[in-house]
């Protein structure tokens, strides 16, 4: 049997296409522009109320990027130097990194190789005096255990931080993510489900944290007679933070226009991508990466989906063969997911502000930080993948992908003739 699978044949069209911009989109930003309102506020504070209801939170503060959102959480909710925060390792930098600069140390925990979130069974023994905040990052869309965390912040008076960048509109047992913690940062960039062109959003339902949020990095707003907190007052008008951190108008325009149309749009994508599971269950190799149908958690826009590589399932087949295979069949997938940060330099002894030794431990008494072993999060490279992102529900489209999946597990022991491995230094930065 020839080692090829025989490919996809027909043309998926706009199956793949995302976001979804049309006129309507198209008309906001040029309001905008004619106007010469980039820099105002109008819209923006329009599209923060509308955020926070659709999210079910009091406050919503809209920012520049994600990134700039997260950090001015750890803020908000106290994290200072010499403080620890704690997330998971495999995710993006910015759920975590920007506490090194508020002076605070990241600590990585494990993640649960299913919903590669944060592992509630890895954070309690990471927990010491220092400890301020847990960052649960909903990876790919999928809930975090949210009643265990919470449970573990309570028990040990910590603050929780969600990080909803790839999770908007998620539910967790029928609650929009976001809600949970004392507080959310979304990441509004255009790859990611919810989008505004570039953008953030922080969430609260806490007044004080809402007030510390504007004064970091919106100046324009931090207002005297705005502001209770009495330690806030005397600043107001300045940005705390040093930083400037308000969202473009032309971003707000356009997220307004996606977030009326997100949930109708997102009732598509969740049946197409649920479909794709269905269909392939039962094929070796492949786990779905998504809530049990009746937990009443779902995946919001099902941000870059991803599929559980099993290599046991296919003797063992490498990830690399298996989506090599794919690849050649014109299936989208890609090997691997976000990397384990814990491996990574920048978090061992780059010495970013000049302490003389590592920003890690900046404010510690200790020289090195303590690198943990964290053998899940470290083999994940192997057992993740992307899988294709279907955004329409085109039945007979998606079953065609399905077909090429079946097709790759069926020939696996010829694959594994020829399987190159997994190349030096995968799954490392
Ligand atoms: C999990 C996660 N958190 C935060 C961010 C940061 O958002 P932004 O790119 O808007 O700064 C991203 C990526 O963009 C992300 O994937």
């Amino acid at each position: 049997m020839n080692e090829k699978v025989s490919g996809v044949a027909i043309d998926p069209g706009d199956i793949f296409t995302w976001p979804i911009i049309t006129e309507e989109d198209e008309e906001a930003v040029l309001e905008v522009l004619r106007r010469g309102a980039m820099s105002a506020r109008d819209v923006t504070l329009q599209f923060e109320e509308e955020y926070a209801r659709w999210q079910g939170n009091k406050y919503a503060l809209a920012f520049n990027n994600g990134t700039s959102a997260l950090q001015t959480a750890m803020w908000a909710v106290g994290v200072r130097a010499g403080d620890e925060v704690i997330s998971l390792s495999v995710t993006y930098w910015a759920t975590i990194l920007p506490c090194l600069s508020l002076g605070a140390t990241p600590v990585f925990a494990e993640v649960d190789p299913d919903t590669l979130t944060l592992d509630p069974d890895d954070i309690e023994h990471r927990i010491t005096g220092r400890t301020k905040a847990i960052v649960a990052q909903h990876n790919y869309g999928h809930p975090s255990d949210m009643d265990s965390i919470i449970a573990i912040a309570k028990k040990h008076d910590l603050k929780v931080i969600e990080d909803v960048a790839h999770a908007q509109g998620s539910l967790y047992k029928g609650k929009k993510l976001g809600t949970f913690g004392d507080v959310s940062g979304i990441s509004l960039m255009s790859q990611k489900s919810l989008m505004a062109g570039e953008g953030g959003m922080l969430t609260t339902d806490d007044k004080d944290i809402y007030e510390h949020a504007v004064a970091w990095g919106h100046y324009a707003r931090f207002k005297r007679d705005l502001v209770d907190n009495e330690n806030l007052k005397p600043y107001a008008g300045l940005p705390l933070g040093g930083y400037k951190y308000r969202m473009h108008q032309l971003s707000s325009a356009v997220g307004r226009v996606q977030l009326k149309h997100y949930d109708e749009r997102c009732v598509e994508v969740r049946k197409a991508m649920n479909l794709f599971w269905d269909l392939m269950e039962g094929i070796p190799g492949m786990k779905a990466h998504r809530p049990p149908e009746d937990s009443k958690s779902t995946m919001g826009g099902w941000y870059n989906s991803v599929g559980l590589y099993r290599p046991e399932e296919l003797g063992g087949l490498s990830i690399t063969a298996y989506t090599n295979a794919l690849l050649e069949a014109g299936v989208p997938v890609n090997p691997g997911i976000n990397r384990p940060l814990h491996l990574h330099p920048l978090f061992h002894d780059c010495d970013i502000y000049g302490h003389g030794k590592p920003t890690v431990v900046a404010f510690q008494e200790q020289e090195k930080p303590d690198v943990p072993s964290l053998p899940v999060s470290e083999a994940i490279h192997g057992r993740a993948m992307r899988v294709p992102n279907f955004k329409k529900f085109y039945p007979e489209i998606i079953e065609q992908y399905v077909q090429a999946f079946r097709k790759v597990s069926d020939n696996y022991r010829i694959l594994l003739k020829n399987d190159p491995g997994n190349p030096p230094g995968f799954g490392k930065w």
